[in-house]
């Protein structure tokens, strides 16, 4: 039997990975198993030195490692280099590979979507792991202007020097909406109580943004969430991460064990049929 894993904090607990590969394996018969480790920061180097003396077979890397564990692994792709942020590792004998299906993830969820994003103006939430991949896929896509605000001004200054777009102090968000045709949230918030630097994207009486036709919240599973009342308020079609989660989840099984399965073999629990 062959071990997979994913490792990321806490929050590990609640990730829906572990779900979907294990149906995968059992409806194909494969005898693997995927389990969650919840690895302190401290203890990255040894959780990822566990992976390559016990044989895991392979593994995802979520919140909030996907930027640390670089340099505790062997080598990087070229896409988990370009954008500096791991979520898969593979195996090559003794050596451990990083690579990124983030950026493969949210592309798929793109062209899934139909949204036109050639040319499309884009505000990108968020500055971290994920951020990056997502910046990345939509500057490859030909995104028009993508502005990035993160809580923490700096880090958008720095993913922004590294990859393109341009960086904005979060206050400015809500008046960067009325430009904006694409909202993508990256970071972790989805409860409206933990939203409070984003409370003006849900306006009220305040003009609404004339373009705005999407609204992307990456998190996945939450009935309540703060993004999906912003796209509604601003007359916008929503959509969460799961189709990115599960997306990403096929592109690191081919990556693990070389098998291309479609999306359609994959439980898709969403419906998405509205054309823009
Ligand atoms: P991931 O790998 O999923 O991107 P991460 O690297 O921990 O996770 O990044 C989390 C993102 O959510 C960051 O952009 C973070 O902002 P900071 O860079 O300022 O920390 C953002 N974030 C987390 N909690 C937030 C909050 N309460 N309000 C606004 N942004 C928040």
């Amino acid at each position: 039997m062959e071990i997979y894993c994913v490792i990321g904090d806490h929050r590990v607990a609640n990730s829906a990975s572990p779900l979907i590969h294990n149906a995968v394996f059992s409806y194909r018969s494969v005898e693997s198993l995927y389990v969650p480790f919840d690895v302190a920061q401290g203890e990255l180097k040894g959780a990822v030195q566990g992976i390559r003396s016990l044989g895991i077979a392979g593994a995802n890397v979520t919140v909030p490692h996907k930027e640390t564990i670089i340099e505790f692994l062997d080598g990087l792709s070229e896409e988990a280099k370009a954008v500096g942020a791991v979520n898969t590792i593979v195996r090559d004998g003794q050596s451990l590979i990083g690579h990124n299906t983030d950026i493969g993830g949210f592309r798929d969820m793109l062209e899934f979507s139909g949204f036109p994003i050639e040319g499309a103006d884009v505000l990108l939430l968020g500055a971290g792991g994920a951020a990056r991949a997502v910046l990345w896929s939509l500057l490859d896509h030909g995104a028009g202007n993508v502005t990035v605000a993160n809580r923490t001004y700096e880090k958008s200054v720095e993913i922004t020097s590294k990859l393109g777009g341009k960086p904005i102090p979060i206050e400015q968000a809500k008046d960067a909406l009325l430009k904006t045709n694409l909202l993508v949230n990256t970071t972790s918030v989805f409860d409206e109580s933990e939203c409070i630097h984003f409370s003006g994207l849900a306006p009220k009486r305040r003009r609404k943004p004339d373009n705005l036709a999407f609204v992307i919240d990456i998190n996945y599973g939450h009935e309540k969430n703060f993004w999906a009342k912003v796209a509604e308020k601003n007359s916008a079609k929503f959509m969460d991460g799961m189709f990115m989660l599960i997306a990403q989840a096929r592109r690191s099984f081919q990556l693990w064990t070389g098998e291309d399965i479609s999306m359609d073999d994959y439980i898709i629990p969403l419906d998405f049929s509205d054309e823009f």
